[in-house]
């Protein structure tokens, strides 16, 4: 890519030159422009994720007002790894050896990122993961290597706040039992996921940190994915049946899936526990609307898009209205969705 521009800069920079010396110039303004062409690849952990392939839309919207705005033609390729990490360094090494003028890794193993980072770092091409982070040693090997994502210990805090604010208003909507304490299960994310573990830890403490005891019952994780999540769920209700008081979910994705384990049970709907998520997805914002979900915490997909696609366009610069951490971090912040709010997150 970068070969060909320079040939195509080269001729123009020629025919500027000759037409200086051999013919009027109105021949060169006459001329329409050459519109630049950059050619940015993606390369996502899995296609059906329902976060990521909301941020995938959101990519390909933010390319596209960016190229209405610059006048520059974008080619977005965007390449699933089906959950496999060797198909996804092939498609990175595709890229690469295609000459892209940045890639975007959403890694399938987060811990696997020094390989690509160094092959980015040897062939001079902008590098920016999301939503899955690096560890930080991989991040440091490269100057145009960034992470776009959000603070998961963050979206923890606000699910715990959430349920400590309805406990307030109404403590025996929650604690059905009336012991005092709080009985609940953790459907979590992948495990090594940094916003399964942070979610998972950050929730329940902003909880018990307000002085209210919790009682875990279960928790098991559901790699993110609404049937897994029903799966387990179900396995619960049978064990634990109305004992059951708040299902804390690392993801909105999860939280529906419990919602209709909960649903094919048959309980009542006034014994059912609270349940939480964390992304604010277009079901899981119409199940904080309808009740069956008490609250999520947004996960700006919009924002983290147009930070990443303004990263690759311009490594050197911080993106405006972003705040770039330890030279290579970019956290776009939660915000609080509840039943009366969830109709402002719809629309955007
Ligand atoms: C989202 C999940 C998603 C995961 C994928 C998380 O930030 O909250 O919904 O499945 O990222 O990596
Ligand atoms: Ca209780």
């Amino acid at each position: 890519m970068r070969s060909l521009l320079r040939i195509v800069a080269a001729t123009l920079a020629g025919s500027i030159f000759l037409c200086g010396n051999l013919c009027a110039c109105s021949f060169v303004q006459a001329k329409p422009q050459k519109v630049k062409t950059v050619y940015i690849g993606v390369s996502i952990y899995r296609k059906d994720d329902m976060f990521i392939s909301t941020m995938c839309t959101d990519l390909e919207a933010e390319v596209k007002k960016v190229e209405q705005k610059n006048h520059v033609k974008i080619v977005l390729n965007i390449m699933d790894s089906q959950s496999s990490q060797s198909q996804q360094n092939d498609q990175v090494d595709g890229f690469l050896s295609k000459h892209y003028d940045a890639v975007c890794v959403n890694m399938v193993d987060r811990t696997s990122a020094g390989t690509i980072v160094e092959k980015a770092r040897k062939s001079g091409v902008p590098l920016i993961f999301f939503n899955r982070e690096p560890v930080e040693q991989d991040l440091q090997n490269w100057d145009k290597a960034f992470y776009v994502g959000a603070d998961a210990a963050q979206s923890g805090t606000m699910q715990g706040k959430l349920l400590v604010n309805a406990y307030r208003k109404s403590p025996k909507s929650i604690d059905k039992n009336g012991d005092g304490k709080i009985q609940y299960v953790m459907l979590e994310g992948e495990h090594g996921h940094q916003d399964s573990l942070l979610r998972t830890e950050y929730s329940v403490k902003a909880v018990t940190e307000a002085g209210i005891p919790t009682d875990k019952l279960a928790n098991g994780t559901a790699n993110w994915q609404r049937a897994q999540a029903t799966a387990k769920m179900k396995q619960w209700i049978q064990k634990f049946g109305t004992r059951i008081e708040v299902v804390f979910c690392n993801n909105d994705d999860m939280a529906l899936g419990a919602i209709d384990a909960l649903q094919d049970s048959g309980t009542v709907r006034k014994d059912w526990p609270v349940v939480l998520g964390v992304d604010g997805t277009k079901p899981g914002l119409q199940a904080v609307g309808s009740g069956t979900m008490l609250g999520s915490a947004y996960n700006d997909a919009k924002k983290q898009a147009q930070a990443v696609v303004a990263l690759s366009l311009h490594p050197s610069e911080v993106p405006a209205g972003f705040e770039l951490q330890r030279s290579h971090y970019i956290y776009v912040p939660y915000s609080y969705i509840t039943k009366e709010n969830y109709k402002d997150y719809l629309n955007r």
